[in-house]
C-alpha cells in the first residue's frame, strides 16, 4: 500500500526512533509499505519516521542507478535496526534530496564509508562495511532514525539559505507529484 510521506514540519521527523521489537507481527506489511511509497515517490531511500512510524527501520532502493553501478541492479533492501558502528577516514559531498523536503537540494558532506550493524526482515544480523553512495544513502536514512534532516548538516551560510523554503514547508506549502501529509 502506498502511503502518504511526511513532509518538514511534522514532528514525527524530529524524534528519536524507537528500536523494531524482535518477532514484530506488523514488520513485513510496513516494509512492504514503505517499498511501494518509495517506488511511487522514486526515491533510493525512505526512513519509517518519514511515513509516520517512529521505528528504526529503513529501506533502499539502489536500482535506478544500476545504469552507472552495475552492482546497484536490483539491489533493493530493508534495513531494521541499523546502527552506524565506525565512519572511513574519508570525506566527499553529493547533492542530497529528501521526499521529506520536497524542492530541496543542497551539497552535503560526509564519509564515504561505514561500517553498519543491521539486521535483516527475519531477524539475521549482519555487520559489513558500506561505500560509496549506499554508505550515502544509509547515512542520509540513519539521520532520519534520530530525528535529524540532511540540511541539519549544512553549513551556516547554506542553512541561512534553505531557512526560507524550510519555512515554507513547515507551514504545509508542498509541491510534489507523490502523496504527503503536511503540518497543516
Ligand atoms: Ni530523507
Amino acid at each position: 500500500m502506498i502511503l502518504p510521506i511526511y513532509t518538514y514540519g511534522l514532528p514525527v521527523l524530529r524524534k528519536e526512533a524507537e528500536e523494531v521489537p524482535e518477532n514484530f507481527p506488523e514488520l513485513p506489511q510496513l516494509v512492504q509499505d514503505m517499498f511501494d511509497t518509495l517506488d511511487k515517490s522514486e526515491g533510493v531511500g525512505l526512513a519509517a519516521p518519514q511515513i509516520g512510524k517512529s521505528l528504526r527501520l529503513i529501506v533502499v532502493n539502489l536500482d535506478p542507478l544500476g545504469d552507472d553501478v552495475p552492482e546497484y541492479k536490483g539491489f533493493r533492501h530493508a534495513y531494521v535496526n541499523p546502527q552506524i558502528l565506525e565512519y572511513g577516514p574519508e570525506q566527499d559531498s553529493y547533492e542530497e534530496g529528501c521526499l521529506s523536503l520536497p524542492g530541496i537540494t543542497e551539497s552535503v558532506k560526509r564519509p564515504t564509508s561505514v561500517l553498519l550493524a543491521w539486521e535483516d526482515t527475519d531477524g539475521t544480523e549482519h555487520e559489513e562495511w558500506i561505500k560509496g553512495f549506499h554508505a550515502r544513502v544509509i547515512q542520509h536514512e540513519c539521520d532520519h532514525l534520530d530525528g535529524k534532516v540532511f540540511t541539519d548538516r549544512l553549513s551556516p551560510l547554506r542553512k541561512q539559505f534553505v531557512k526560507k523554503k524550510l519555512t515554507t514547508l513547515a507551514k504545509g506549502r508542498v509541491s510534489c507529484n507523490y502523496k504527503v501529509k503536511t503540518p497543516r
